[in-house]
C-alpha cells in the first residue's frame, strides 16, 4: 500500500474522531457506550488499530514520518475514553450510595421544624379563651412567701392543709417556700389592683411528691380570679360553663361537686362528663363517667379582708386547674414525665 494512501486514511480517521467520535464519548452514559466508541477506533477490528497494523508494510522513512502522528491520534482517543470512564464510574458510585437521589417523583425531604411544647399549647388555648372573657394575664413569683402562699389564703400556721400541700421550704430563707399552687397570685393581684378585677395566672408550682406516671414535683396550674360587686356562685358556674365548653367542645357536660378549700366558701370541684365514654364508665374516667377538671369556689371573706378588699362591698370567685392534666387528657398522654424529658421523639408529635 502506498504511503499517501495510508496517510489519507489516517487523516480521515482523525477527522471523523474530531467531528463525531470525541463528542460521542462525551455523551456516553454507560461504561458500555464508552467501550463501544473506543473499540470502534482501537478495538481488535477498530479503524485506527487496523491502520496501525498496516504501518509495518511502509518504507522505514514513511514509518518514521507517519508513525508518531498515528500514535498521537491513538493517545488522544485513549485519553478521552479514560476520562469519560473515570467520571462515569465516580458518578455511578455516588448514585449507588444514594440510588433515588434524582427521582423527581419522590416527595421532597422536609427540614425538621420546631414546635410549641404541649403545655405551652394548653396555656395558650386557655389564655385565648379567658382573655376573650375579659380576664387579664397576671404572673407571680415561683419563690413565694408563706404569707401569700398560705396566710392570706386563710391557711394559718398549723392548719392541716399545709401538710397536704407537701411544701418545699427554702433553706436559709425563713418564711419562703416554692409556691405549692398559683393561688398566691390572687392575693398579690387583689393588693395591687382595685376591684372590679378579673385575672388569670398560668405558671409553675412545686410539691414534694414521689415522681411517678401521674405525679411530678414540678407541674403547672392556671389560676382564675374575678372580684366585683354582687358576684356569687352563679357567676362562677356560668363562667366555667362557657370556659370549659370553649376549651373542650360545645358538647361538654359539667358536674359541680361540693368540696373544701380554705380560701373559698362554698367550694366545688368541677368534673366534666368523660369525653371517651360519654358517662357510661371506662378506663379513662376510672368507671365514674366523669373526669375531674378543676377546683373552685366563692372567695372566702377572710381572703378578701387579708388583701384589703372590703367584703361588705365586693365578692368574687376563683378557680384553679392543672395544665398537665388537661394536656394528658387531650392527647392521651399516660405518663406526666413525658412533658419534662425533652425527648424530641415525644415532643415532635405535638409540633404543628
Ligand atoms: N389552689 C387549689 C389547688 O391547688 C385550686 C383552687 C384554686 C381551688 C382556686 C379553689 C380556688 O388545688
Amino acid at each position: 500500500m502506498a504511503a499517501t494512501d495510508w496517510e489519507s486514511r489516517l487523516a480521515a480517521i482523525v477527522a471523523e474522531w474530531e467531528e463525531g467520535g470525541r463528542a460521542a464519548l462525551e455523551k456516553a452514559l454507560t461504561l458500555e457506550e464508552v467501550e463501544a466508541v473506543r473499540g470502534s477506533y482501537l478495538g481488535r477490528k477498530g479503524k485506527l488499530a487496523l491502520l496501525l497494523r498496516e504501518l509495518g508494510a511502509l518504507p522505514l522513512e514513511e514509518k518514521r514520518r507517519l508513525g508518531p502522528r498515528a500514535q498521537d491520534a491513538k493517545r488522544a482517543i485513549e485519553e478521552a475514553a479514560g476520562l469519560r470512564e473515570k467520571s462515569l464510574a465516580d458518578f455511578l458510585d455516588r448514585a449507588a450510595l444514594k440510588p433515588l437521589f434524582n427521582d423527581p417523583t419522590l416527595p421532597g425531604f422536609l427540614p425538621p421544624r420546631g414546635g410549641l411544647h404541649p403545655l405551652t399549647r394548653i396555656v395558650d388555648e386557655v389564655a385565648e379563651i379567658l382573655l376573650r372573657l375579659g380576664f387579664d394575664w397576671a404572673e407571680g413569683p415561683l419563690i413565694e412567701t408563706e404569707r401569700y402562699n398560705f396566710e392570706v389564703l386563710n391557711i394559718p400556721e398549723h392548719h392541716p392543709s399545709r401538710d397536704l400541700m407537701d411544701t418545699f421550704y427554702v433553706s436559709g430563707a425563713k418564711g419562703m417556700v416554692l409556691r405549692t399552687h398559683t393561688s398566691p397570685v390572687q392575693g398579690r393581684e387583689m393588693e395591687k389592683r382595685t376591684p372590679p378585677l378579673r385575672i388569670f395566672s398560668p405558671g409553675r408550682v412545686f410539691r414534694r411528691e414521689n415522681v411517678d406516671a401521674t405525679h411530678s414535683a414540678v407541674f403547672h396550674q392556671i389560676e382564675g380570679l374575678c372580684v366585683d360587686e354582687g358576684i356569687g356562685f352563679a357567676d362562677l358556674k356560668g363562667t366555667l360553663e362557657v370556659f370549659l365548653k370553649a376549651l373542650l367542645g360545645p358538647e361538654t357536660k359539667l358536674r359541680f361537686r361540693p368540696s373544701y378549700f380554705p380560701f373559698t366558701e362554698p367550694s366545688a370541684e368541677v368534673d366534666v362528663q368523660c369525653f371517651s365514654c360519654h358517662g357510661s364508665g371506662c378506663g379513662l374516667c376510672k368507671r365514674t363517667g366523669y373526669i375531674e377538671m378543676l377546683g373552685s369556689g366563692v372567695v372566702h371573706s377572710n381572703v378578701l379582708k387579708a388583701c384589703g378588699v372590703d367584703p361588705g362591698r365586693w365578692s368574687g370567685f376563683a378557680f384553679g386547674m392543672g395544665v398537665e392534666r388537661i394536656a394528658m387528657l387531650r392527647w392521651g398522654v399516660t405518663d406526666i414525665r413525658a412533658f419534662y424529658e425533652s425527648d424530641v421523639r415525644v415532643l415532635g408529635q405535638f409540633s404543628r
